[in-house]
């Protein structure tokens, strides 16, 4: 990818709120006219980075960015931005996210991409969008559509780790871009292992749940807590809070509930 590349991309990308399919005009008016934009479009589609509008007749020709479009675009503005030096391979990979290694001064870190997954939409917009509302209020007025979502989920999950690193064990949040977030990596040549992985004890629950009180205090409920989301390494880290909800959102009580029961046993 080239800058040539970044600046089509940005484009396409700069339209989502416009088109589902971007026409190649469009494109063509907003970049430099030294740009052969339908080549440049046809090796993007090669490097599976874009897709082109299956043509029927009288269209205009229109392209569409893909999931693998819009994590090179963050991870090249994570670059240019100072987060990353370097991306690595993937450590983890669930439905509704992707976990790659990201390198910066010789450190590791944790690169995490949104993924749009449908059930987990059909369960979670409405609070998605109450908590997306509250803390970043840029998508007031709206319903949340599905091609916002991984970015509604990932200003959430970087919001809520931004308020609670240093008073409740979370690994320590770098930046955010588009549906992506940098975090700090835990465990050494792979990730630590899950709480669900290793003997359960009781000072282990103990630990959480202190953890989790320090968090209500902040004002968050996790939303998804279980020893899926709890990382075992020098002390116990509290991941995964895309799921997040202030704990004045009407369902907050149920879900912090639901929560803490997890680790009564
Ligand atoms: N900061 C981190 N450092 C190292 N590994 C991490 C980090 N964050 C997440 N991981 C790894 O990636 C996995 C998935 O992360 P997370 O739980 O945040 O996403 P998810 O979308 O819930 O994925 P899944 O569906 O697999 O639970 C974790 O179980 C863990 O192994
Ligand atoms: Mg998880």
């Amino acid at each position: 990818m080239d800058t040539k590349d970044v600046a089509i991309l940005r484009v396409i990308d700069g339209l989502w709120e416009t088109y589902e399919w971007v026409p190649v005009g469009e494109i063509e008016h907003r970049v430099s006219s030294k740009i052969d934009v339908t080549k440049k479009l046809r090796n993007l589609e090669k490097e599976k980075l874009v897709l082109w509008k299956p043509h029927s007749f009288g269209d205009e020709p229109s392209v569409k960015i893909n999931e693998r479009g819009l994590d090179s675009l963050a991870v090249w503005d994570f670059v240019k931005h100072g987060v990353l030096d370097d991306i690595g391979h993937k450590i983890g990979e669930g439905k509704e996210s992707v976990i790659v290694l990201g390198l910066k001064d010789g450190e590791k870190r944790a690169i995490k991409f949104h993924r749009y997954y449908s059930a987990e939409y059909r369960k979670i917009k409405k609070s998605l969008a109450y908590t997306s509302i509250k803390w970043w209020r840029t998508l007031k007025g709206r319903l949340l559509r599905p091609v916002d979502f991984p970015r509604a989920k990932a200003q959430v999950e970087y919001r809520a780790l931004k308020k609670l690193h240093g008073k409740v064990s979370v690994p320590e949040p770098y930046g955010i871009n588009r549906h992506a977030i940098v975090m700090e990596f835990i465990g050494d040549e792979v990730p630590a292992p899950l709480m669900s992985k290793v003997k359960n004890e009781s000072w282990m629950r103990k630990e959480v749940l202190d953890n989790y009180e320090m968090s209500l205090k902040e004002g968050i409920v996790h939303g998804d807590l279980s020893p899926f989301n709890v990382m075992v390494w020098n002390k116990l880290y509290l991941i995964d809070w895309a799921q997040a909800v202030p704990v004045d959102f009407e369902g907050a009580d149920a879900l912090m509930k639901r929560d803490k029961e997890k680790f009564n046993a």
